[in-house]
């Protein structure tokens, strides 16, 4: 029985933002998000989030994610005045009343955290019966951490807070991660006992861990997973040490990532074996892109389902989807529910937003497509502009299979212009075309050749070359 907590009321003031810390985003999700992923895996069978600045903000970030996981509701704990770690445990003691299990606490701010170091700090806690285990790292740099001090059988003796160490307890490379299992019934027994009686004035954790016995420690195999995030250089060490993750599963699994430095792939995202990508590219959301495809350079897809053998070239694809073959770009932008069928050619220039294009439908050049549905086989010419806004009301543009619009046309909807039509270039259209025809809205054009127009032109032509 394994109930977790998280603490996350503090403000993070090196963050220098208006954002609670552990609202800031990394990778797709923000910092508390990773936090809770890494607990999924556990089960826990109960979450608490401790709270406090800007608490509604937390609240509600946390909310919009709760629910149909499987997992057991968040459940928000208030701590008003943030007046230290062991303070912030102590706001449990009413909402764990009687509770026989085990309390896995850690920091709202390690967004790094692997699942199986989780469970094998509480592995261990369980096979030895301790009454606390703590997670341990050995660090290069330990400035800032609580030291931990044990025996040759990794039971704990002491943590020392950074601030409280001899220059030779300083020497102590082995850390506090801020990530703890306690046996509940022993801790709450210890919390009304903590004071504040530190250079801080404020109600440390690890001195209950300290009045703990037996404690263990386990070390961390890689010390990455516990850094912490305190300021936006820590944020940006922490990104780049995901995206090392993530690029590296992918390669891994048959992805072929041309300048991985210079690419950003997202947690969520998912890819096929022998899916390219080019420099430059930039894969967030719930991105999935299918095998054979390539993309890049300089491309940014945000949930986007992208099919097999499909070659997007600096274009930008969000919440929108491209089925097999189809080619997209260069300066293409699909966005808002844009689904485009396979073996189409959406080319440069070309916007598409809130439509639907048949298989082998071709926008090849210039275009705006808005709130639109077009068949298969259809033939968009260049600078064809759907008229979809009124000023007040947007309006849909149908078109059949086949046609061919001219290029520069201009569809006013609401519009529907059937199957085998063709469009003469330059033509407006406000009214709908039936199927099989050919539909010409211009003014007709007029030659008109006694008015002495080469005279003019050759006069004007001299009188540029006198200067
Ligand atoms: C803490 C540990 C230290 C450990 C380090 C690991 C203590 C006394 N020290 O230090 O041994 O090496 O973590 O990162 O615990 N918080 C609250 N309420 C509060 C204070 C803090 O919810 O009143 C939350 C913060 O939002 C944060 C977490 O607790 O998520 C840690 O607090 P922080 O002040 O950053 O502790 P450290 O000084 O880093
Ligand atoms: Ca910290």
């Amino acid at each position: 029985m394994v109930a977790v907590a998280i603490l996350a009321a503090g403000k993070g003031t090196r963050m220098k933002s208006d954002l609670p810390k552990v609202l800031h985003p990394m990778g797709g999700r923000s910092l508390i998000e990773w936090v809770l992923q890494s607990l999924a895996p556990i089960q826990p069978m109960r979450r608490l989030v401790i709270v406090g600045y800007r608490q509604a903000l937390v609240r509600e970030a946390l909310s919009s994610l709760d629910g149909n996981n499987g997992l057991p509701p968040l459940e928000f704990v208030e701590q008003t005045e943030q007046l230290g770690t062991g303070h912030a445990v102590q706001q449990l003691l009413p909402h764990l009343e009687g509770f026989q299990g085990d309390l896995l606490i850690l920091n709202g701010d390690v967004p790094l955290l692997r699942s199986e170091t989780l469970q094998r700090l509480i592995q261990t806690h369980q096979d030895h019966h301790n009454a606390a285990t703590i997670l341990t790292a050995q660090i290069p740099n330990p400035k800032g951490y609580g030291r931990v001090f044990c025996n040759g059988q990794n039971v704990l003796q002491q943590i020392v807070e950074d601030r409280d160490c001899t220059p030779a307890q300083k020497q102590n490379h082995r850390i506090n991660a801020g990530v703890y299992c306690f046996r509940w019934s022993d801790l709450a027994k210890i919390l009304p006992r903590l004071t504040a009686d530190n250079d801080q004035n404020e109600y440390y954790l690890t001195d209950a861990v300290n009045f703990l016995d037996p404690v263990m420690v386990v070390d961390v195999e890689d010390y990455q997973e516990i850094l912490g995030i305190n300021d936006r250089k820590q944020l940006a060490v922490a990104y780049d040490i995901l995206q090392t993750r993530i690029k590296n599963y992918w390669m891994t699994a048959g992805v072929t990532l041309i300048d991985p430095n210079s690419t950003t792939i997202d947690d969520r995202v998912q890819l096929e074996p022998d899916v390219v990508i080019e420099p430059q590219t930039h894969l967030r959301g719930e991105t999935l892109i299918k095998t054979g495809s390539r993309i890049g350079p300089g491309s940014l897809i945000e949930n986007g389902q992208i099919g097999r053998n499909v070659t997007v070239l600096y274009s930008v694809i969000t919440n929108s989807s491209v089925a097999d073959g189809t080619r997209v770009g260069p300066y293409a932008h699909l966005n808002r529910q844009a689904h485009v069928g396979s073996g189409c050619r959406i080319g440069n220039f070309v916007e598409l937003k809130n439509s639907t294009l048949g298989d082998k439908t071709n926008v090849a050049h210039l275009s705006y497509i808005g709130d639109a549905s077009l068949g298969s086989q259809v033939n968009i010419g260049g600078g064809t502009i759907t008229a979809n806004y009124d000023g007040v009301k947007k309006h849909r543009t149908n078109i059949g299979d086949r046609t061919k619009t001219g290029v520069n046309n201009s569809l006013v909807a609401p519009l529907t212009i059937g199957a085998d039509v063709i469009i003469g270039a330059g033509s407006t259209i406000t009214e709908d075309l039936p199927d099989d025809c050919l539909a010409i809205a211009r003014a007709r054009q007029v030659v008109k050749p006694e008015r002495g127009v080469q005279s003019k032109l050759k006069l004007m032509a001299e009188k540029k070359a006198d200067g």
